[in-house]
């Protein structure tokens, strides 16, 4: 008994010495106090995603712009100033966050989470597959799958309509057409198995990413949420490897220019393993940001009349067959403007966080290796210094060309996708897809909320969400073309 003991007494002063420096940062900066070994994991595990945000601004409130918590033995470290936040996603030596690695059972070593050289070679390899050049050919596939969401909206007749699950199908069924060339047609069917099994599988990944009781893999493999994820998840791998089968038998001779990002993956020789990893990659980090900010714009469109009728009518001076146009399109500034402020007010992606792997300084601040750093993108989109009166959506912010200080003001506040060299590979494929669907459905709708007067409890999950959906009417205008 006394040897056990002594034995963990020694274990717990190896520990402390290890995490020295650790300590003495974490003790250099403000925050809530935290229990001995625990930290705040408690109040972090216990945390509702609708009072993240409210959590965090209060804190900041509490103890300054940076301030700490600790979870178990990690510490979190809060930037929220542009500059910090330039000199963070700027920063070689950081590496993704550590809890981000939890999405490994769904994407693998896929481009979201992976690190260095096989990031770099990933990133080189990918990028083509996001040229201008070769996502103006997608308009006429998205196009279609937009048109279906059409028919889908103009059988509801009117009565309102949770719009989250509609949006999902059709940017399921464009990104994978696009990207894979495979028609998966979820739009066709009234309940996707594979719809629910991103679905699922998201939230079951998520649930584990907040819970830092089970951030480790021996306790989180042990847990029902775990044996549900592997069943959603067979779904999806084989699905993903059937269509990378198929598509590689039809990949016979290579063509000359761009290639879709599957034929890309093909031709360059990457394992099955490593293309579905890649695919999932897509699919997970596209389709749920962009559906989400597509229920934000139809939202705000609905909310804010005014600004719909401003945008139905920028749209009337579309040429014939503009509405497939991305050139015709790209000229809209209004259309601009609104998709601009939608992805400012709703944040998509509220916070993203690094890991730093050595000794580093950030915002004049000296950090050791092993801290967690949040960047928090929400808060910098909803700071009153950059953006006067940040709750009011106000497309018309976006119309004046800024001044100089406002430009470099603006830089690192407004960053919906992120910046440095993990910014968004795919910013200019969403917009296309917003674009499209956007311009088709208030082309042919009248939107009306259902509840005008309901409030919008936002949650900050994986991607930033209504709480209780997004519920609209979609009211066939007259002179629908
Ligand atoms: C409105 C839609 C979107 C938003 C708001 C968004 C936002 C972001 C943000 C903030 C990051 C950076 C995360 C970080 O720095 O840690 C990111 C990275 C990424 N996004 Fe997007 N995204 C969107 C759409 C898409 C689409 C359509 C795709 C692909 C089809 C995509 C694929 C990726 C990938 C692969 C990365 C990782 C890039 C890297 O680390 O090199 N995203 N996105």
């Amino acid at each position: 008994m006394a040897l056990l003991s002594l034995l963990l007494a020694l274990g717990l002063c190896l520990l402390l010495w290890r995490m020295r420096q650790l300590l003495q940062l974490g003790s250099s900066l403000p925050g809530p106090w935290a229990l001995p070994g625990l930290g705040n994991a408690q109040m972090i595990g216990k945390l509702k995603p609708e009072y993240i945000f409210l959590v965090f601004t209060e804190l900041r409130e509490r103890f300054g712009a940076t301030y700490r918590l600790w979870v178990g033995p990690q510490l979190w470290v809060f930037l929220h100033s542009p500059e910090e936040t330039r000199q963070a996603l700027h920063d070689p030596t950081l590496r993704k966050a550590a809890t981000f690695q939890q999405l490994s059972p769904l994407i693998g070593n896929g481009l979201l989470i992976s690190h260095g050289a096989d990031w770099a070679a990933q990133r080189r390899l990918l990028t083509p597959a996001f040229q201008p050049q070769l996502l103006r050919s997608f308009a006429p596939k998205v196009a279609t799958h937009a048109d279906r969401l059409l028919e889908r909206l103009q059988r509801t007749g009117g009565a309102a309509i949770e719009v989250t699950d509609h949006l999902f199908a059709c940017l399921l069924d464009a990104i994978v057409d696009t990207s894979m060339g495979h028609r998966l047609d979820t739009q066709l069917v009234e309940h996707s198995p594979i719809v629910a099994a991103f679905h699922r599988s998201g939230e079951l990944l998520f649930k584990r990413m907040i819970n830092p009781l089970l951030s480790s893999d021996f306790v989180f493999r042990r847990t029902r949420l775990w044996r549900e994820l592997c069943v959603q998840l067979q779904l999806i791998h084989e699905l993903m490897e059937r269509v990378i089968e198929q598509r590689e038998r039809q990949l016979v001779e290579p063509q000359d220019g761009p290639r879709i990002l599957l034929d890309a993956m093909l031709l360059a020789g990457l394992s099955r393993r490593q293309i579905r990893d890649e695919v999932n990659t897509f699919v997970f980090a596209g389709v749920d940001t962009t559906t989400a900010a597509m229920g934000f714009v139809l939202y705000a469109l609905a909310k804010q009349p005014s600004a719909q009728e401003r945008l139905h009518a920028e749209l009337s001076q579309l040429p014939p067959g503009g509405a497939a146009d991305l050139d015709a399109l790209n000229k809209l500034c209004y259309l601009d403007a609104v998709l601009k402020e939608v992805l400012r007010m709703y944040t998509i992606v509220p916070s993203t966080g690094r890991q730093t792997t050595k000794a580093t300084t950030i915002g004049g601040r000296r950090y050791c290796a092993g801290v967690t750093l949040w960047i928090n993108m929400y808060g910098l989109a909803h700071d009153a210094r950059y953006f006067p009166e940040p709750y009011e959506f106000r497309p018309e912010r976006w119309l004046q060309a800024p001044t100089e200080s406002e430009a470099t003001a603006s830089a690192y506040s407004y960053i919906p996708y992120s910046g440095g060299p993990h910014v968004c590979i795919g910013r200019r494929y969403s917009l296309l897809l917003m674009k499209l669907l956007t311009v088709r459905v208030v082309q042919r709708f009248r939107l009306e909320l259902a509840e005008p007067l309901a409030p919008l409890v936002l949650q900050a999950q994986m991607v930033l969400r209504s709480r209780d959906g997004i519920h609209i009417r979609f009211l066939p205008r007259i002179e629908s073309k």
